[in-house]
C-alpha cells in the first residue's frame, strides 16, 4: 500500500529501448491521489508500452517508476498486485466457471489475505461476505450474482472486471481500453459504471475512443513518437494545436 499525501505513481527519465529502437525516451509523469488520467495519441506512440512498464510487464531501460514512495521499475506484475496496483482484470482471469458473487468474493479476499492471520478468525469471513454484498449491490450487479461468470454478457463480464479490479482494494487503478469491442451504447455505460466504482481513486487508463476520454478523464497526457507532448485538462489539451498536429501527421495520412 502507498501511503500519505505524496503522488501515487511518479516516472522519471523514464526510456524504453527494444533492441536498437527507442520507443520511449525522457518520460516524466506524476499522478495525484484521486486524480483520472488518460494517456491519448496516434497509433504506435508508445502507450501500450508505457502502460506496460508501469503494470510490470517490462522493465524500463532506463529510469525510475515509483508506486507511492516504493521503486516499482522492472518488478514483476504478481509483486504489484501485492503492493497496491492492479491492472483490470482480464476476462481470461475471471473464473468462468464461479458465479459472478463467488469470483468478486475472490477479489475482496485477496485484500483481507495481506493480513493473512487474519483469516483465522471466523468475523473475518462474515466481513468479506458483507463486503462482496455491498460491492455487488453498489455496482448494481445484484440480479446478476448468482449467474455463472462464463454465461455473462460481454459488457457484463467487463462490468465483473470492474468490480474485482476495485474489490482488491488497489491504490492505482490500470485500465487498457476499458470499453473496447462495445457498442456505442454499452461504452457510454460502462463509462458512467467505470466513474461510479473508480469515485475517489486513482486512475491510469490508455485509450482511443474521445467520448470515453472525456468522459472519465480529469488530466489527459498525450504521448506522440514516445515522448509526452502535453498535459492538461480536456479541454486544453482539444485545443492545443501541437496535439491536433500530432494526430494529423502520426495517423492520419
Ligand atoms: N515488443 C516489442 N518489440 C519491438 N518493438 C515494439 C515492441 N512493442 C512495441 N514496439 C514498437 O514500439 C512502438 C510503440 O508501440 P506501442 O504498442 O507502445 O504503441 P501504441 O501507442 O500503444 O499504439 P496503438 O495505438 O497502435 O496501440 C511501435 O513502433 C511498435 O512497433
Ligand atoms: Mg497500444
Amino acid at each position: 500500500m502507498t501511503s500519505g499525501q505524496g503522488p501515487v505513481l511518479v516516472l522519471e527519465d523514464v526510456a524504453k529501448r527494444f533492441g536498437p529502437i527507442e520507443v520511449l525516451t525522457g518520460i516524466n509523469l506524476t499522478l495525484s491521489r484521486g486524480e483520472k488520467r488518460a494517456l491519448i495519441g496516434p497509433n504506435g506512440a508508445g502507450k501500450s508500452t508505457l502502460f506496460n512498464l508501469v503494470s510490470g510487464r517490462f522493465a524500463p531501460s532506463s529510469g525510475v517508476i515509483r508506486l507511492g514512495e516504493k521503486r516499482i521499475d522492472g518488478m514483476p506484475a504478481h509483486q504489484l498486485n501485492r503492493m497496491g496496483l492492479s491492472r483490470s482484470f482480464q476476462i481470461t482471469q475471471v473464473f468462468g466457471g464461479m458465479s459472478l458473487y463467488e469470483n468478486i468474493y475472490m477479489a475482496v479476499m485477496s485484500r483481507h489475505g495481506k493480513r493473512w492471520s487474519l483469516l483465522r478468525s471466523g468475523r473475518v469471513w462474515r466481513d468479506i461476505a458483507e463486503q462482496t454484498r455491498e460491492l455487488i449491490d453498489y455496482a448494481q450487479l445484484t440480479s446478476l450474482a448468482d449467474r455463472q461468470a462464463s454465461t455473462l454478457a460481454y459488457s457484463e463480464q467487463r462490468a465483473l472486471e470492474i468490480c474485482m479490479t476495485v474489490a482488491t482494494g488497489p491504490d492505482l487503478i490500470l485500465l487498457d481500453e476499458p470499453t473496447s469491442g462495445m457498442s456505442r451504447v454499452e461504452a457510454a455505460n460502462m463509462v458512467a459504471f467505470i466513474g461510479r466504482m473508480t469515485e475517489g481513486r486513482t486512475l491510469l487508463m490508455v485509450e482511443h475512443d474521445m467520448d470515453v476520454v472525456f468522459g472519465l478523464a480529469d488530466t489527459i497526457s498525450v504521448l506522440s513518437q514516445g515522448q509526452i507532448l502535453a498535459t492538461g485538462t480536456p479541454a486544453a489539451i482539444r485545443d492545443d494545436p501541437r496535439v491536433q498536429d500530432a494526430y494529423l501527421g502520426g495517423s492520419a495520412h
